[in-house]
């Protein structure tokens, strides 16, 4: 039995830059070859001096793009018509100087401005000397790509070119293709559905300068928008006042302020979701009045706040549930973490919920790192490493996807 991949048909612009792991990049493009997808190689100038631009064409069947434009011809190689080409653009291998490039928008090589007109998935598989790998520089630069939504490809432990040892050799070609393929195998699942994500913190109005709220900075909501969007899901995002912002046009993002608000615009969008994940801190009460003009001090020495409890925008949804339709909220808990996780998602009618402790270093709120342990509706649960909040958003995706 031939297997399909899931990478036939797709578009790959593979990006070659300078290291001695350039050799790798034609095994790489081969294996991409003979997955089914087609593949555009684009080299920087100094890539050229590891691995012939004759090589890499031979064995994509296409000519290797590394200028602007061809010298003799005028003719323009268009990074935007690439950009909107590429199902996929992998950096493999990833030197320190374009993921620099990469994370600051430096946009002087093909390579680059490629990258920055790409709609589809990035990837990199940084390849380095051990000690550009631990460099703060480059760990600040691979933070800013992962926070950018591009994944990393670790690179792996062992001798490096220099011939010292350490971390630094760019991933196997074969955990490359794996890494995509797995990538591409639930991508297509979300294609063409309709998520509904509710992020950030809700405020509530005491008065016309003064608010309720809690410390949710909407950036694990945010994550999860973009990477749905990535996979090819149209995304409406009710979000609460947060600083982040979406960038990918498939996420239609729907301004909200308090709770009430975010449960009519959660519930409109819910009617044509096939999945909504409740990833918003829903303040739990809101003052029972709203007062007109500013509350004085002057006036009244002592002030009293009655509040009342918000509206449950996740026990709503699971109330009025579809068959077909997946559910799936947060529980963010300081003690008793999985029963009270399990109880959540029994009492809200949710199909999954995604746990993350406050007793956990790097989870929860304002971090862009998350830590979570993923319980179903069927019994079953999964505990994650701590990761970026990109990761963490794949992880959900990837277990909503089962
Ligand atoms: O009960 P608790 O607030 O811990 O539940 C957390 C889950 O319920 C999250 O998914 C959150 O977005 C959702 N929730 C909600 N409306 C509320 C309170 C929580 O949608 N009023």
């Amino acid at each position: 039995m031939t297997l399909i991949s899931a990478l036939a048909g797709k578009h790959i612009v593979l990006g070659i830059t300078g290291g001695i792991a350039a050799y790798k990049s034609a095994l790489l493009a081969r294996l991409f070859v003979k997955a089914g997808a087609e593949v555009q190689v684009i080299m920087t100038p100094s890539a050229r001096e590891f691995i012939t631009p004759l090589t890499m064409s031979t064995l994509t069947g296409k000519p290797v793009i590394t200028e602007f434009f061809t010298a003799n011809t005028g003719e323009w190689h268009s990074h935007v018509d690439l950009g909107l080409w590429a199902d996929y653009f992998v950096a493999a291998p990833a030197t320190a100087c374009t993921l620099a490039k990469m994370a600051t928008g430096v946009a002087d090589n093909m390579l680059v401005t490629s990258y920055l007109s790409t709609r589809g998935r990035v990837f990199v598989a940084p390849a380095m000397d051990l000690d550009m790998m631990a460099h703060p520089s480059t760990s600040r630069n691979l933070a800013t790509l992962e926070a950018d939504g591009v994944r990393i490809i670790e690179a792996a432990s062992g001798e490096l070119a220099s011939h010292l040892s350490g971390k630094g050799r760019m991933a196997e070609p074969a955990e490359i293709l794996e890494v995509l393929e797995r990538d591409a195998a639930h991508g297509c699942r979300l294609a063409g559905k309709h998520v509904m994500i509710t992020a950030g913190p809700t405020v509530e109005r005491i008065d016309p300068v003064r608010y309720i709220s809690n410390f949710s900075t909407g950036k694990m909501g945010y994550a999860l928008a973009e990477e749905a969007a990535r996979r090819g899901a149209s995304v409406t995002l009710v979000s609460g006042p947060v600083t982040v912002s979406a960038k990918h046009p498939s996420v239609n993002v729907i301004k909200v302020e308090s709770a009430q608000e975010m449960l009519d615009a959660a519930r409109r969008a819910f009617d044509t979701a096939d999945i909504a994940i409740m990833a918003a801190a829903v303040a739990d009460y809101a003052p029972e009045t709203v007062a007109d003009a500013k509350i004085k001090r002057e006036k009244q020495p002592e002030c009293e706040l009655r509040l009342t409890a918000n509206p449950d925008i996740a026990a709503t949804l699971g109330a009025v549930k579809r068959h077909g339709q997946i559910l799936v909220g947060f529980a963010l808990e300081t003690d008793n973490e999985s029963a009270n996780a399990a109880g959540k998602m029994a009492r809200k009618n949710l199909d999954m919920i995604v746990m993350n402790s406050l007793r956990d270093k790097g989870a929860g709120f304002g971090t862009d790192t998350n830590k979570v342990t993923i319980f179903k509706a069927d019994g079953t649960s999964r505990q994650y490493d701590l990761k970026s909040k990109a990761e963490v958003a794949a992880d959900i995706l990837d277990a909503v996807d089962e």
